[in-house]
């Protein structure tokens, strides 16, 4: 017997013995509560076949600590309740979805992201929009952050102070309940955010250390002096370097630098306390229960600090996520994870896997869809799909090209290198490019978070005002209006079809430009991503069933046109069981302005073919012979069959999905 396997049979005997001795903790439980002995069975047997795992986690990341029996404890007790509280429909769903748990492969799950205020006002209005969702095909709704916040500036409700209750400008938890449940009777999954490496810095736990409470300082990171704030800094990256320098905040209060990597106001939470984890997974498991399928895991890769590293992605990181994972499983069996980890892509696929996140942003996919867009041509995408789009069993990539936070140009290095491009440079000239500085540029981005001191930047802007449409409007340009909606409608046909869950961000569907009136709101002024974060505008939808008069103007035949588009991409993409999964195969199309691939489920194949130039593109038909699609094909965007004993020719920006006839 190797080392390894006599640790994991001692760690194997430690927890069932362990297990045993917190038997008596679950059974005072049970006997709280009016569960059935088959719900109570059920639990204990995924408790069976979980704890293992799940002692193993906690034993790495907290078995040093005296009071660690005391936590786990507290952990246990946390799951059986959350089970004990959770609803009868609730726990229907979970029976159903372990008996099916890659439902979210599905090519009819299509996502949708929006804030309440800006899209309806309130939850109460947002209920009254659901049949809009059903109209555009959305079966999966991600609510940015509603709980209530702090005063003034809350980075767009990632400033939470109560996890407990909603912002009251926008309801109650009834009224979330309420939602959740009509929500799921209409087949839409809710997705919220956990927002879970920070606080506000009025949460009651930061009020607490505010006020000199000892056990709720240990839930930050304080230092009573920059000595260990500096030694961190020496290999810390800044998020918000236009906020302030650095990751820490004096607090004239308590007279200490407290660690805050975002905002001076989002306190980092310290998980190398167990107590933090305990008490953010009783958060965890109240927002569960609300009715929410997926939880968004915000800024996953900052959760773990480590002296003398960069504190994102630590192993541990990922251990504590895994130990979540687990927990769910045990109490909240069908809520999944979603990362948003925007980092290097070798980081990012890390935190995919079924014990972890099962679904994940998918930032490379997104920032190469624009780049292939600068350069015309999608060869970077197609090197870094041909290694990085491969992920792990019952997992997938959620796929966006916009969203409420900016544009970072998150690709590989050396996926460029291979190519002969320098990344440092080709950043530069991407961010020369989206904010209009390019001679031939098309977009109208905004700078975010520019660093005088490293010239790194990112960008702000939406989705039609970087894809050249408000440049179109104001040159009043028709042309220029036809290939700023080509360029929308490349990018969501690849986003729909190219493997994984498609992420709309809502106002992308009408086109909406940067908003530049958030520079007139001090607490937005000096947050640029508020240019992409504007009110819908519900004329648009009431003006599209109208049926287009000889007087419509450019603008509201435009939006007609964009909406509808991305409507039947939809529903094409809904109907085509070939697109369900992540299965991809790159396929060579002889044109470098072509991208290429096939997608295969279960015995349905579809080649996919997006022309990312300007111009007609030619395939040669033995290309599309050696694509295997036989001699008829049809294309079932157009709907229309074509013959490989032609050439192919693609309208500039056109995406064709080919399907054998
Ligand atoms: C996430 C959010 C971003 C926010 C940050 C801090 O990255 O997407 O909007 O600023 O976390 O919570
Ligand atoms: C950084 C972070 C990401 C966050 C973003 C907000 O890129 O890695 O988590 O969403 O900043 O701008």
């Amino acid at each position: 017997m190797n080392a390894h396997d006599s640790r994991s049979m001692a760690v194997h005997s430690e927890s069932s013995l362990t297990l045993k001795r917190l038997q008596p903790q679950l059974d005072a439980v049970w006997n709280r509560s009016s569960l059935s002995p088959i719900e109570r069975q059920e639990f204990e047997s995924r408790l069976e076949t979980y704890f293992g795992e799940l002692f193993d986690t906690l034993l790495e990341l907290y078995g040093d600590r005296y009071d660690f029996f005391f936590h786990l404890q507290q952990i246990l007790t946390s799951a059986a309740q959350a089970w004990v509280e959770r609803s009868q429909s609730l726990k229907a769903l979970d029976r159903q979805r372990i008996n099916c748990p890659d439902w979210f492969s599905s090519q009819k799950v299509v996502g949708g992201a929006l804030y309440v205020d800006l899209f309806s006002g309130s939850l109460n209005q947002l209920r009254q929009r659901i049949d809009y969702f059903k109209e555009l095909g959305l079966t999966y709704l991600h609510l940015m952050p509603l709980f209530a916040v702090r005063p003034g500036d809350n980075d767009g409700g990632y400033a939470i102070s109560d996890y407990r209750s909603v912002d009251p400008r926008l309801g109650t938890i009834q009224e979330l309940r309420l939602l959740a449940d009509e929500l799921r009777e209409a087949g839409i999954v809710l997705v919220l955010d956990f927002v879970f490496n920070h606080t506000s810095d009025d949460h009651l736990w930061a009020k607490m250390a505010q006020s000199g409470n000892y056990e709720h300082q240990q839930y930050y990171y304080i230092f009573p002096d920059r000595k260990i704030p500096d030694q961190y800094e020496h290999t810390l990256r800044e998020i918000f370097p236009t906020v302030r320098r650095g990751n820490f905040t004096w607090h004239d209060g308590m007279q200490q630098w407290v660690w805050t990597t975002f905002n001076s106001f989002q306190w980092d939470l310290n998980y190398s306390n167990p107590a933090v984890f305990t008490a953010m997974l009783g958060e965890l498991f109240f927002i569960a229960n609300l009715g929410v399928d997926m939880l968004r895991l915000d800024a996953v890769a900052f959760i773990w600090k480590q002296m003398g590293t960069s504190c994102e992605n630590r192993p541990k990181a990922h251990l504590l996520i895994q130990a979540f994972n687990r927990l769910t499983r045990i109490a909240t069996p069908s809520l999944l994870f979603k990362s948003e980890a925007i980092v290097h892509p070798d980081d990012v696929v890390k935190y995919i896997s079924k014990n972890e996140c099962q679904i994940s942003y998918n930032p490379t996919l997104m920032a190469l869809l624009w780049e292939s867009l600068a350069t015309k041509k999608p060869t970077l995408l197609s090197q870094s799909l041909s290694h990085r789009h491969h992920l792990p069993d019952q997992t997938a990539w959620v796929n966006y090209l916009r969203c409420h936070d900016d544009i970072g140009w998150t690709f590989d290095d050396a996926d460029a290198a291979a190519l002969g491009i320098n990344g440092y440079d080709h950043r530069r000239f991407l961010n020369q490019f989206y904010t209009g500085q390019f001679d031939g540029s098309f977009a109208r981005g905004v700078p975010f978070q520019q660093n005088l001191a490293t010239g790194d930047m990112r960008i702000s802007g939406t989705m039609a005002s970087l894809a050249g449409l408000e440049l179109a409007l104001d040159l009043k340009d028709p042309t220029q209006v036809d290939l700023a909606i080509g360029r929308i409608t490349l990018l969501f046909g690849v986003s729909l079809s190219v493997g994984g869950i498609p992420l709309l961000y809502l106002g992308e569907e009408w086109g909406v430009l940067n908003d530049y009136d958030f520079t007139s709101d001090p607490t937005k002024a000096s947050d640029s991503r508020w240019v992409h974060r504007s009110k819908m505008n519900w004329d648009y939808f009431d003006n599209l069933v109208s049926e287009p008069t000889p007087d419509d103007s450019l603008e509201a035949s435009i939006r007609r046109r964009i909406f509808t588009s991305i409507q039947n991409l939809i529903n094409c993409r809904k109907s085509l069981p070939g697109l369900a999964g992540q299965k991809m195969e790159l396929v060579f199309s002889g044109n470098p302005h072509v991208l290429g691939f096939l997608r295969i489920w279960e015995g349905n194949r579809i080649t996919v073919l997006g022309n990312f130039s300007d111009e007609s593109q030619t395939i040669k038909g033995n290309h599309l012979r050696t694509a295997g699609l036989g001699r008829f094909f049809r294309d079932m965007i157009s709907d229309q069959t074509l013959a490989t004993s032609h050439d192919l020719v693609l309208e500039p920006y056109q995406i064709v999905w080919l399907v054998r006839q």
